[in-house]
């Protein structure tokens, strides 16, 4: 389907395979001595999320937000954290689940509305402004499945 936006490519899938990479044999290295369990937030981080579990070079556990106790290391993997808010109130539940450490995995890290402290650990891409589509962002559900990012406008 044509998209009524004026969308313009911001991260190429060359671009995007080479960075969740990159993250992968970071997580891997600061793993290396322990199994991990991803945490996966549904929808946006589900194409991130499988590409970086199957570029990880160590054994790791997967699971996808919802409410279970985690003795383990837990990595969330989240899309695009905008304001904050999503990974904020996440990370309250997630504590209260007691796991032994948690990590933020995001592929986007948006700075424009940040209005929250927050510590991304593993950062595929840092953009100031704009509404990105693709690789399992959406807009209203579309788009999530355009192998390559885009802004629009
Ligand atoms: P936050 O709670 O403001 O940080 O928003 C995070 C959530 O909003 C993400 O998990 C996305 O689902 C959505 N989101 C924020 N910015 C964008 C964007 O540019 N494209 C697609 N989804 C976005």
């Amino acid at each position: 389907m044509d998209s009524p936006f004026k969308k313009e490519l911001l991260y190429s899938r060359i671009i995007i395979q080479a960075r969740v990479k990159e993250l992968a044999g970071q997580i891997s290295k600061d793993y290396s001595d322990r199994e991990p369990i991803l945490l996966g937030v549904l929808k946006g981080a589900v194409f991130f999320f499988a590409d970086l579990v199957r570029e990880m070079t160590i054994s790791s556990r997967i699971d996808f937000i919802r409410a279970a106790s985690y003795g383990s290391p837990v990595i969330l993997v989240e899309d695009i954290v905008d304001t904050g808010l999503t990974v904020t109130k996440i990370l309250k539940i997630l504590k209260e689940q007691g796991p032994e450490s948690i990590k933020v995995c995001a592929l986007i890290d948006k700075l424009e509305r940040r209005n929250m402290d927050i510590v991304i650990d593993y950062c595929g891409f840092q953009v100031k402004e704009g509404f990105l589509i693709g690789y399992g962002l959406d807009y209203n559900e579309q788009y999530r499945y355009l192998p390559d990012i885009y802004t629009i406008r």
